[in-house]
């Protein structure tokens, strides 16, 4: 299919990060939001952060969807992870700025961020030192973990007091052990908190919806739906750079899954990348930047994390981790000397790899014409000849109309 026919009238499109977050998918999202019907999160929770900047108003989306500010019907699917507190403080600033929430739909069987979580999260990152995985410390991990020890609580569970209160008394059972006797912070005292999260449901009633079936029937009524994942590729719980990801599936088959329709319903996927690579947090990164380059590329790039405001790393675009993504051919050279057009599958083996660069000319214009100059151009070119993918889309800047379409056939904005 060409760019220009995935940006007209694709019925579910996946759009998905090419590397590790914060690829500027937000933006994406919301171009192709305003000619789609319903927009929909299928991963992760207030971990992510997108940035988008319309009409000179900077709006920075946690949970929501960025189909938000179109007015659209936005989705929050049962594989993601919901802090109520977080959620509400977003609901609020949104009414605030005039933007409606009314089509907000939440899944039941999303799993609710409880303080024990984000409490574990946090004392957990702590205890581990220098070994620790760089978190957001929103509690994401120790969320997912309990969901598949089935000792979660989901969205559900807040409308039943009776059966939130015994949730939550099971639970706290063994994560006030937890809490207390290995990590040595105080207990979290049932009463108080089962309150906070009745008075949470009273909130959240008017949004919960059965999702799943919501989706399909947009799908079999023809209507356009965009599935937008969160985090990127390589922090894929299954296939990225473990033990230094998230916790949840980041890639576009995630969609079926976190959503609840089958994957032969799924038309397009739209994978965003950046001409640099950064990364948030510890781990494996072999075009990271040394000396003072990195510096220079993160204060151009305004390159601080939405949720946490840390520096994010920075590097040199690094297309053997992305052809992982979009099956492209590259060169790493490993410890003992050989060189591989596949990302390794050994997490030592990426460790110790060491980048083979090829050096393009750079540009010094800036990038707010019609056109890219030249040299600009020829660095997409390049990626796309060497991924074997074609770049429908160019993001030249934070703002909303910051975006050039590609192809002979682009449609125009
Ligand atoms: P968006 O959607 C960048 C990283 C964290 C950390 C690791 C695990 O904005 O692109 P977690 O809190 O998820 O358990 O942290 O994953 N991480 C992200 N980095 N952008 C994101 O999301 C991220 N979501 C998680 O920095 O290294
Ligand atoms: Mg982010």
């Amino acid at each position: 299919m060409t760019a220009a026919g995935i940006l007209r009238a694709v019925p579910a499109t996946v759009i998905v990060g090419a590397q590790w977050g914060d690829e500027g998918k937000g933006k994406i999202v919301d171009l192709l939001a305003r000619d789609s019907d319903l927009v929909c999160r299928y991963n992760g929770g207030p971990n992510a952060g997108h940035t988008i900047v319309a009409d000179g108003e900077t709006y920075k989306l946690r949970h929501m969807p960025s189909g938000i500010l179109w007015g659209k019907e936005c989705v929050i699917g049962a594989g993601c992870v919901v802090d109520p507190g977080v959620f509400i403080e977003e609901l609020d600033e949104f009414e605030s700025r005039g933007i409606s929430t009314e089509l907000v739909r939440l899944s039941g069987n999303a799993h609710v961020i409880m303080p024990w979580h984000l409490a574990i999260d946090q004392a957990g990152e702590r205890r581990l030192g220098k070994l620790q995985i760089g978190t957001t410390r929103r509690g994401i991990g120790p969320t997912y973990a309990d969901k598949a020890y089935r000792l979660g609580i989901r969205l559900q569970d807040l409308f039943d007091p009776k059966i939130l209160r015994q949730k939550i008394e099971v639970a706290l059972a063994e994560k006030n052990v937890w809490l207390e006797r290995v990590y040595g912070v105080d207990p979290i005292e049932l009463e108080e908190l089962a309150g906070r999260y009745e008075g949470h449901a009273q909130r959240l009633r008017p949004y919960l919806a059965d999702t799943s079936l919501l989706v399909d029937r947009a799908l079999r009524d023809g209507k356009h739906v965009l599935l937008e994942g969160a985090h990127g590729t390589l922090l894929d719980i299954d296939h990225g750079t473990y033990p230094f990801v998230t916790s949840s599936p980041t890639v576009a088959g995630g969609a079926t899954t976190g959503i609840g329709i089958g994957p032969t319903r799924i038309d397009a996927v739209i994978g965003v990348t950046k001409a640099y690579v950064t990364r948030v947090g510890a781990g494996p990164f072999p075009t990271e930047i040394e000396g003072p380059e990195q510096q220079r590329v993160r204060e151009l790039g305004g390159e601080f994390g939405t949720v946490t405001g840390r520096e994010r790393r920075c590097g040199w675009l690094d297309l053997i981790a992305l052809r992982y993504a979009v099956r492209l051919n590259a060169r790493y050279e490993l410890r003992d000397g050989t060189l591989t057009d596949e990302f390794p599958a050994h997490q030592s083996d990426f460790h110790h790899c060491r980048p083979v660069y090829e050096t393009l000319p750079g540009w010094g214009e800036p990038l707010d014409g019609d056109e890219l100059p030249d040299a600009a151009r020829r660095y997409v070119e390049f990626v796309e000849h060497e991924l074997d993918v074609e770049v429908c889309l160019v993001g030249t800047g934070a703002e909303r109309e910051r975006v050039l379409r590609r192809g002979a056939e682009a449609i125009a904005g």
